[in-house]
């Protein structure tokens, strides 16, 4: 078994907010993601898949395809996005790190799957020193 990764960078704007609470204890959890007018950050996503070298090309999968997979289901979805308002697999979520990480799992690994790859691990890191990992 051998991974590779791809690194995609995208900026996307959120507010972390729980209905249930009032704003006193939204904005003692959320902190500065609480912001009622919304924020943004410049999230760095990394995503590891594995499998085995195929003779025939050398390659685990071929990295320009997972580009473009990556592009045409996550990347054109989010980048420069409101994740609250404007992106359709985050409708109705939290919009934590960690619920992007899962949903961005869910989309992604049957597409990889159809590719004879296996997703391995997406990381999120929303800021340099914030970062989250999913193995599914
Ligand atoms: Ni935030």
């Amino acid at each position: 078994m051998i991974y590779i990764q791809r690194r995609e960078k995208f900026c996307a704007a959120h507010k972390l907010w729980n209905e249930k609470w009032d704003a006193e204890t939204n904005v003692k959890i959320f902190g500065k993601c609480s912001n009622p007018n919304y924020h943004g950050h410049n999230f760095d996503l990394l995503v590891t898949v594995k499998g085995e070298i195929d003779p025939e090309t050398g390659f685990v999968m071929n990295l320009f395809e997972l580009k473009k997979i990556l592009k045409a289901n996550i990347i054109d979805k989010i980048d420069h996005k409101n994740l609250n308002l404007d992106v359709d697999f985050m409708a109705g979520k939290l919009t934590s790190s960690e619920n992007l990480a899962v949903a961005i799992w869910d989309i992604l690994a049957p597409i990889i799957k159809s590719k004879n790859a296996i997703l391995h691990c997406v990381r999120l890191a929303e800021t340099d020193n914030n970062i989250i990992e999913y193995y599914g």
